[in-house]
This record gives structure tokens, C-alpha cells and sequence, in this order.
């Protein structure tokens, strides 16, 4: 991702942000169905990221400003409200707009590297496979709010739904989200969706088993950072 390729909207260069002296940082995400073990591995990548010498911004979605935290709960937590599911699109994909532009572009612009808990691949696999919205609905948002802005790297945390769902009982006390509640069909159809998208874009997406033991999962997972360091010429 260079921020030079994201000025756009109607001409404006509303992305087009100072660069750093030390040149744009690097756009990390991670996805996986829930239960995969974002939380704890998503910090592993932090720690990895950190002691590189990285500065690292970790952000999340839905969420990471007030507007779009605001949003998160009520696409995640409002089980009484009926939400449809194109405006369950909008909605997230209005989360990510604030997102973008008064958080990663400018944490970006500083050199810093941005690691986000899901981004647009979550989309694609949630609101797409899983709520069976047509595929160019999320390619049409993607390309209006983000432009050429995609992840450098995106570590796909798979796990068969079977385990993603043990995984969520186990972990939570709590009432589990709108998410989260949805039988193992959904989840099954989630995994698939991020599963073709890791084969129509292996550069980017790399799938690392998540279903082993978390210190067998993490060995996969500092391999694909350290590979993507190597490669970025930064490490
Ligand atoms: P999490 O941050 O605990 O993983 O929860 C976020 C939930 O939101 C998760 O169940 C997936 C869902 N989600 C979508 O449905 N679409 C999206 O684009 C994103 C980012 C998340």
C-alpha cells in the first residue's frame, strides 16, 4: 500500500496524506471466524511487530473511533432491534469510512504500522457469505470508501466451526453477540467465504491453522510476519 495510489473521491485527494520521512507503514489485518483466537494472537503480533523496532497502531473493527464503537454496538449487541441486512452493510461500512480517515490513513501517513482486528475481508465473509448479500455490494462499498486501499498483509486465523463455536462458549461469560449467537450453518458459510478469499488472493491473505495448541499457532504466525518483514525490506 502506498498512499501515494489512494487520492480519489470525485477527484479530491481526500486520502492524500503527508508521508512520513520514513515512508508509509504497513496495513496489517487479521480474520477468522469467531472463536478462531483473534484476541490473543492479534497482541502476539503486536509483541512480534514491537520488538522489530515497529511503531504499531492496533485499532479494531467495527469500531476504533467513537462514532464507529458507537456503531459496533449496535450492530453487535442491539438483539432486539431488527436490523436488515443491507443496512447492517451500511452501517459497518460507515464505521470504516470514520475509521479510515481519522485513524489508519494518519497513522499510516506517520510511518506507524496499523494492525487491525478485521477489516473489509470480514465483510466479504460475514455480510456476504454468511448473510448471503451479493458480493459486488461489498466490492461497490469497498472501492467508494477505500479506493485502492487494501491490507498489505492479512493473517487469516482458521478453524472449523465446530471448534469456533466450543471456542465462544468457552471463552465467554457474557451474553454472546449477534454474531456470535448464529448457528454453526452461518459460521460454516463465513469460513468458506474467507477460504475463497484466501485463494483468489494468496499474496495477501495467508491462512495459518488455528485449530492446533496457541503456542503451535503462533510459531505459523511469526513465520508469516517475519516472511512479510523480509519481504517488506524493513526488518
Ligand atoms: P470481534 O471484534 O469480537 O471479532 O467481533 C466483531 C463481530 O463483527 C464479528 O462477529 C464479525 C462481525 N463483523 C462483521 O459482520 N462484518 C465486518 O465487516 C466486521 C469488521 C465484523
Amino acid at each position: 500500500m502506498r498512499l501515494k495510489h489512494i487520492s480519489w473521491v470525485e477527484g479530491k485527494n481526500r486520502y492524500l496524506l503527508p508521508v512520513s520521512k520514513t515512508g508509509a507503514g504497513k496495513f496489517i489485518t487479521v480474520e477468522g471466524q469467531d472463536g478462531a483466537g483473534k484476541t490473543t494472537n492479534i497482541k502476539f503480533i503486536e509483541d512480534v511487530l514491537r520488538g522489530y523496532g515497529f511503531d504499531v497502531y492496533l485499532t479494531r473493527e467495527p469500531g476504533g473511533t467513537d462514532l464507529g464503537e458507537i456503531l459496533r454496538r449496535l450492530v453487535l449487541q442491539e438483539h432486539e432491534l431488527h436490523i436488515d441486512a443491507l443496512a447492517e452493510l451500511l452501517i459497518i461500512f460507515a464505521a470504516r469510512a470514520q475509521h479510515l480517515s481519522e485513524r489508519i490513513l494518519p497513522a499510516l501517513s506517520t510511518g506507524a504500522w496499523v494492525l487491525c482486528d478485521r477489516f473489509t475481508d470480514a465483510t466479504f465473509a460475514y455480510q456476504s457469505g454468511g448473510r448471503g448479500l451479493p458480493w459486488s455490494h461489498v466490492e461497490v462499498l469497498e472501492r467508494m470508501v477505500q479506493g485502492d486501499l487494501r491490507p498489505d498483509l492479512t493473517v487469516l486465523l482458521d478453524v472449523d466451526p465446530e471448534t469456533g463455536v466450543r471456542r465462544t462458549r468457552q471463552r465467554s461469560n457474557t451474553e454472546p453477540d449477534r454474531f456470535e449467537a448464529q448457528k454453526v450453518g452461518f459460521r460454516r458459510k463465513v469460513r468458506k467465504a474467507y477460504l475463497d478469499l484466501a485463494q483468489s488472493d494468496p499474496g495477501r491473505i495467508r491462512i495459518v491453522d488455528a485449530s492446533a495448541a496457541v503456542r503451535d499457532v503462533q510459531v505459523q504466525i511469526r513465520r508469516v510476519i517475519e516472511r512479510f518483514i523480509g519481504d517488506a525490506g524493513t526488518g
